[in-house]
């Protein structure tokens, strides 16, 4: 299947402005492989008939799932483990201690893919916190609808559940639904909200103000596929979002910097994590 340049080219426009995702023509391979199963799903007889159809309709449903196969969503259950041990042994001691003054704790997974991070996270403070499904609230964000749907269904796959995650936390918030089958259990499920937000769209911020200011944001793995501008802008969006005093983690290497909002990096368990320090 091939794609001519004027499509291609195109298609990388489309996806850097939809997503923030930038690519070049060397990703050619990688667009036909991730956009082939849509021309058989949508019936096309080529991949170049389908791309002039998300091109008439940008805001149809092809073009949405086309953005989807896109985006990497590549996730799991407790993943790089210490982000779940600072919030155990640093920051829900910390928040506890203020608790009073601000009110529920609410945490925001900014990418969160298929759910895994937030409700690692919802786990994490239900150990911790005494009635934590009233008093901590973890919203979950993704520009992926698919991905948000699988989230709010709450139903993980045996593969899914072996990666990352302990046993006995599996018998403690999972209901067994079949041999290939495992529920996030209600009690969890009434601490998570999910809803799809674009970390690059201008309207992000008036889009979650009802839930801020967040205490703690995961902005991780995602950081990687902006350019700089995009970068700063996300994080800018993100510290508008944020408490100051707030925490941030990133991915590995992912490094903080925004054009309207200063952070620094505080160590926890020997790694980064990013304090708010001012908006402006
Ligand atoms: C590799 S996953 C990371 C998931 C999770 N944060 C983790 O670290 O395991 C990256 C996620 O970022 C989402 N994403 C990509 N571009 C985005 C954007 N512009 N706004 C919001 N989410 C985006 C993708 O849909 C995907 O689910």
């Amino acid at each position: 299947m091939t794609i001519s340049s004027d499509r291609l080219s195109y298609l990388i426009g489309f996806f850097k402005k939809e997503t923030g995702l930038a690519m070049d023509e060397s990703k050619a391979y990688l667009i036909r492989a991730r956009l082939k199963p849509l021309v058989r799903k949508y019936g096309y007889d080529s991949l170049e008939l389908m791309i002039d159809e998300i091109r008439k309709n940008k805001r149809g449903e092809l073009a949405a799932e086309a953005l989807d196969q896109m985006t990497t969503n590549e996730t799991l259950f407790f993943r790089d483990a210490y982000p779940f041990e600072v919030l155990k042994k640093h920051l829900f001691p910390q928040l506890l201690e203020n608790q009073r003054s601000f009110g529920k704790i609410k945490i925001w997974s900014a990418a969160a893919s298929t759910g895994q991070e937030a409700y690692s996270i919802a786990m994490t403070a239900s150990e911790e916190i005494t009635q934590a499904s009233s008093s901590v609230k973890v919203i979950g964000t993704d520009i992926s609808k698919a991905s948000i749907m699988y989230a709010k269904e709450a139903i993980y796959k045996q593969m899914e559940v072996q990666r990352g995650m302990p046993a006995q936390k599996l018998k403690q918030f999972f209901l067994q639904q079949d041999d290939n089958a495992w529920k996030v259990c209600d009690a969890l499920r009434s601490m998570v909200h999910f809803q799809e937000a674009n970390l690059i769209a201008p309207t992000l911020v008036t889009t979650l103000r009802h839930y801020a200011p967040f205490n703690i944001v995961f902005c991780r793995n995602v950081l990687i596929y902006f350019d700089v501008e995009q970068r700063k802008l996300v994080i800018d969006q993100i510290a508008q979002l944020t408490e100051i005093g707030g925490y941030l983690f990133t991915g590995a290497g992912e490094l903080v910097e925004g054009k309207r909002s200063k952070w620094e990096a505080v160590r926890f368990e020997n790694r980064p994590v990013w304090r708010l320090l001012a908006k402006h």
